[in-house]
């Protein structure tokens, strides 16, 4: 099981690495890398959980966060409308996005940033992706196309680019932290 200190931090040269693609079918390896990073964000769900095994909750996780330098990531989370979306992403590529912008209003969190972090992150707002899915009860894996916005697209442009060694701050205007483009709109989640 993974917890809190399992996860490498911003200090650690491996996150400024490219991952490599996952070979398909998946090895018996790869499976048990997506079901541990998967149960992290399960348990980060589960407030009592998350206490006793020292875990921070997040909406994603990524392979090379644990030192897997593999194109594989996994999200749990739940959009502006309160739909979870929940996948096991292999070997993404992001093949359109919008020109139009969308952003956190309180910024961008990453479980390998362990600090305060000032400023804004602008992605766009649409992206359609090619991955591989992974299906964490039959275990099997499908290839498709996944179109996100909004919140879920941020969270998926978050996870690949971790794939490429860019961490979210990478991102914060330097000069200006929080300065909002013209073709960008925060985020707005609905009560729950
Ligand atoms: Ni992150």
């Amino acid at each position: 099981m993974l917890t809190y200190k399992d996860i490498i931090k911003e200090d650690d040269p491996r996150l400024r690495l490219k991952s490599e693609p996952v070979n398909l079918p998946l090895s018996k390896e790869d499976i048990e890398t997506l079901l541990l990073m998967n149960e992290y964000l399960l348990n980060g769900y589960d407030e009592e959980k998350a206490k006793q095994l020292n875990i921070r909750p997040g909406v994603g996780l990524s392979a090379v966060q644990i030192g897997i330098l593999k194109q594989m990531f996994v999200i749990c989370g739940y959009d502006e409308n309160n739909n979870l979306h929940h996948y096991g992403v292999i070997n993404p590529k992001i093949i359109s996005h919008s020109e139009q912008l969308t952003f956190l209003e309180s910024g961008e969190g990453c479980l390998s940033v362990d600090r305060e972090t000032y400023g804004l992150v602008h992605r766009p707002m649409r992206i359609t992706a090619k991955c591989t899915l992974f299906d964490f009860e039959t275990f099997e894996t499908k290839k498709t196309t996944l179109k996100l916005k909004g919140y879920m697209a941020i969270v998926f442009q978050h996870e690949y680019d971790h794939l490429h060694g860019i961490l979210f701050f990478d991102h914060i205007n330097k000069q200006n932290p929080f300065f909002v483009p013209s073709n960008s709109t925060p985020v707005s989640f609905s009560e729950k």
